[in-house]
């Protein structure tokens, strides 16, 4: 009985294997129904992403230090998404939600760690132990392999049009308000001066960290850009209030 069944199969698979243009037209019927079985639902589901307290769009600075961030390619050895298995629990924080993600574009996931995770790094170090460290990893980490990028520390942070940044990114669906858009130049520039005044910059960019970040307040540089990004990895969502949704809608 079994044979008999298998050897029918085994001739009509051999039918359709022979017969290119079969094969090709079965394929891709199998193909489709896959794929509307996966992509339909997608389209009949509000929200995919489970929405969380506290996330906001990135300051106009910490866009500004995101872009380096990207152009340095930090994420050729760095990964920013916390996978929810205790050693990496353990080691990194709170597993990473897709909502801490909402408004990257593009996302820094990565698929590598050279270096660790740094999805949650925000507020781990010191602004003078991240200064030393990117401009001589191995002077605070002997064994680092990571490049130096002092560099930045003496390089002016030019953003052309930080208002255009904004937009652009509200193009993609980045909720940046019009005021937001309008205070893009001030904000960018108050978020890295110890003497300014942040609340409006606060009010709009809820726990923004401000001041001086590479160690020379009078100027405004790239590692002030990249460190105002880097100390606010992970710090948004409160995670001593969080709680998941424990069911899918
Ligand atoms: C060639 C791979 C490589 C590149 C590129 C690289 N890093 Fe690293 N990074 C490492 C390694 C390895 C470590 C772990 C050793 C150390 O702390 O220096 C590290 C550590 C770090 C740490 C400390 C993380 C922690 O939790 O201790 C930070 C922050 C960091 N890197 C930021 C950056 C930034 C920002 C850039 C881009 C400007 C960058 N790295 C580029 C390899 C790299």
């Amino acid at each position: 009985m079994a044979n008999e069944l298998t050897n029918k199969v085994l001739t009509g698979h051999k039918k359709i294997e022979r017969n290119v243009t079969l094969l090709l037209v079965l394929s891709f019927l199998v193909v489709t129904i896959g794929g509307i079985v996966e992509i339909a639902p997608l389209f009949y589901l509000q929200n995919t992403i489970e929405k969380v307290e506290g996330m906001r769009p990135y300051s106009p600075l910490e866009l500004a230090g995101r872009n380096i961030y990207i152009r340095e390619g930090c994420y050729v050895c760095h990964s920013q998404m916390i996978r929810p298995f205790r050693d990496e629990v353990e080691r990194y924080g709170h597993y990473s939600l897709a909502a801490e993600s909402m408004y990257d574009h593009s996302f820094q996931w990565g698929s590598k760690r050279t270096g660790p995770d740094l999805a949650r790094v925000g507020g781990r170090y010191s602004n003078e132990w991240h200064v030393q460290h990117l401009q001589n990893p191995q002077s605070v980490v002997p064994e680092s392999i990571m490049p130096s990028y002092g560099f930045l520390a003496d390089t002016e942070l030019v953003v052309e049009n930080p208002a255009g940044h904004l937009k652009a990114n509200v193009a993609v669906g980045v909720p940046y308000s019009e005021e937001m858009i309008t205070e893009a130049k001030a904000d960018l520039l108050t978020q890295a001066d110890p003497n300014a005044d942040t609340s409006g910059l606060l009010a709009r960019y809820p726990k923004a960290v401000t001041g001086d970040f590479d160690g020379n307040p009078q100027r405004l540089t790239e590692m002030d850009a990249l460190l105002a990004y880097l100390q606010m990895l992970g710090t948004l969502v409160d995670f001593s209030t969080f709680e998941p949704e424990t069911s899918i809608r």
